[in-house]
């Protein structure tokens, strides 16, 4: 069994690296099928998922069995101010591996994100909802989306939302450090959405990938918060309570328009390979508990 990782020095690429080589996730073990199996990194300086023949390249002489892209153009607001740039990576860099997995049989877990969503609706989306994204960051992950589809039959979408975890830079750092440095900070509480711990992420990624269920998948952590309340929650954990306070994306403009409402549904998960995915409250706060002891 082969396992190639792109962009897996990235916050989620680094986590599963991590899961696939230890043999568990923080949920549990990792699928049989991948026990001792031959992994596989790159990011963007081996294998540039721009380029198409050096991407055909790359994976028809690694012949990997699984491909999970965790690679991707994740700066928002960059990406409005970049967008040929972010289209080349989320939605080129999604058809270039997608043609590559397809030329040697691979199996391809893609992962995108809620932004793929307007937001304006008031229940959280299912799989088969009409995408309709507002962002550059949204629409050009949308875009590699449906290049995924159409050109890898074994394939895997699987949309998360509010990402953090153990490696590189996160909103949780970000809070923590405010609480440190400036006592707390003034959060938007006009956002809804799910945030997601990478660890729950990746023992769902390696179920998913290890399964023949093809399609295209929620994975987020269960239940909604606003961002202020996730902000909130983490100050508490981090012992300064108390320490955030609420305001309008009015208040606080950014150069991106971001859905006001882009909670997820796991119905694929579900129905599937079955949904495990802790609550935000849980997943957080086994975060704080686990970030000690990671070796970082
Ligand atoms: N972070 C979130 O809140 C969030 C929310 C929803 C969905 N997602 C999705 O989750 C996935 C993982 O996100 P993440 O937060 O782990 O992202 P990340 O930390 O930014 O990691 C992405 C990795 O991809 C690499 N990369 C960029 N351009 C590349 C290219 N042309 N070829 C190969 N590698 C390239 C990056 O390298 P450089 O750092 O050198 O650019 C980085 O190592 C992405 O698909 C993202 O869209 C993230």
């Amino acid at each position: 069994m082969k396992i190639l990782i792109t962009g897996a020095k990235g916050m989620l690429g680094t986590q599963v690296a991590l899961d696939l080589k230890r043999g568990y996730t923080e949920l549990g073990a990792i699928p049989q099928a991948f026990m001792g199996a031959d992994v596989v990194l790159a990011d963007i300086d081996n294998l540039d998922i721009t380029d198409k023949a050096a991407t055909e390249k790359f994976i028809a002489d690694c012949a990997p069995d699984v491909v999970i892209n965790c690679a991707a153009y994740t700066n928002v607001d960059g990406c409005e101010s970049n967008q040929d740039t972010a289209f080349m990576v989320n939605g080129i860099g999604s058809r270039n591996l997608a043609i590559a997995c397809e030329n040697v049989g691979a199996k391809l877990v893609h992962v995108s994100t809620d932004y793929v969503f307007k937001g304006d609706e008031p229940t959280p989306r299912r799989e088969y909802d009409v995408t309709n994204p507002i962002s550059v960051y949204g629409k050009t992950k949308n875009a590699g989306e449906e290049f995924v589809r159409q050109y890898c039959k074994k394939a895997f979408i699987v949309r998360t939302a509010w990402l953090y975890g153990y490696f590189g830079k996160n909103f949780v750092k970000t809070m923590v450090r405010l609480c440190n440095e400036r006592g707390g900070a003034t959060v938007v509480n006009d956002q809804h959405g799910n945030p997601t711990n990478a660890a729950d992420l990746s023992h769902h990624l390696l179920k998913i990938a290890a399964s023949e269920e093809y399609g295209t998948y929620h994975c987020t952590n269960n239940g909604e918060c606003t961002w202020f309340e996730f902000a909130a929650e983490i100050a508490r954990l981090a012992g300064f309570e108390g320490a955030m306070k609420p305001c309008t994306s009015d208040e606080y403009p950014t150069p991106t328009k971001r859905p006001a409402y882009s909670s997820l549904d796991n119905m694929m998960l579900r129905v599937t390979v079955g949904d495990e995915m802790r609550t935000w409250q849980d997943a957080i706060a086994a975060y704080f508990e686990n970030e000690k002891k990671m070796e970082i």
